[in-house]
């Protein structure tokens, strides 16, 4: 995916050097569904980097400032047929409420729906997920509906599945149109 430059950051694939900045974030995930990208060590950390810089749907978040990566965006990857894709945003918690998300989040959607042609842009958050939910609804995505007991990311103390209520959000390309206007060529 090409490079966005929003007023704070630069959004660009994953590039060798970038390993100790995905490792700040990584060892010790937040969300509940980041906890399988937990990495170890740096070792762990530059072939994870190495997998990225692959990743036609995966961008670093950068901070013009100091170029440090503070964070991931993912989506558009893969079009399905119906032009469809899921989004999703991880941010090191260092570099949280300072919008860096929301800068970051709005420009990539742009992206997606005016340069990549998606038509629905979708994301699944877990009921407790305050402040993802909370971006949602910054960028204007509806909330769908709960799917109760949905997934699961880690086990009790019993090595029972605890069981998460994920919350689907979706933005159509005319909804985020009517709130932005389109370039021509992306319309249709
Ligand atoms: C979800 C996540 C990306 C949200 O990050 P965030 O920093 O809280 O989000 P934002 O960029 O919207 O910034 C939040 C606050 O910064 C504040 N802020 C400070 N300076 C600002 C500025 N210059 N411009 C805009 N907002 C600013 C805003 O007031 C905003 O609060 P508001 O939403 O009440 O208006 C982050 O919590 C995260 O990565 N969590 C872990 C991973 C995760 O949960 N991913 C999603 C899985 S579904």
């Amino acid at each position: 995916m090409q490079t966005i430059e929003t007023e704070r950051l630069i959004l660009r694939p994953f590039k060798e050097g970038d390993a100790a900045d995905l490792f700040a974030y990584l060892r010790a995930p937040t969300a509940s569904c980041f906890f399988s990208l937990k990495l170890a060590d740096l070792a762990e950390a530059e072939t994870e980097v190495r997998k990225r810089a692959l990743d036609e749907g995966r961008l670093a978040i950068c901070l013009k400032t100091t170029g440090r990566v503070i964070g991931d965006l993912f989506g558009g990857g893969e079009d399905d047929e119906d032009k469809t894709t899921s989004v999703g945003w991880n941010l090191n918690p260092q570099f949280g409420g300072q919008g860096y998300a929301f800068e970051a989040a709005k420009a990539f959607v742009d992206h997606l729906f005016r340069v990549k042609g998606f038509r629905r842009l979708y994301a699944y958050v877990e009921d407790h997920n305050k402040s993802s939910q909370r971006l949602c609804e910054k960028l204007g995505m509806r909330r769908e509906g709960v799917f109760v007991e949905f997934v699961s990311f880690a086990n009790d103390d019993a090595g029972n599945p605890i069981y998460e209520n994920t919350m689907q959000y979706a933005l159509l390309r005319r909804e985020w149109a009517a709130q932005r206007p389109l370039a021509p060529s992306a319309r249709g």
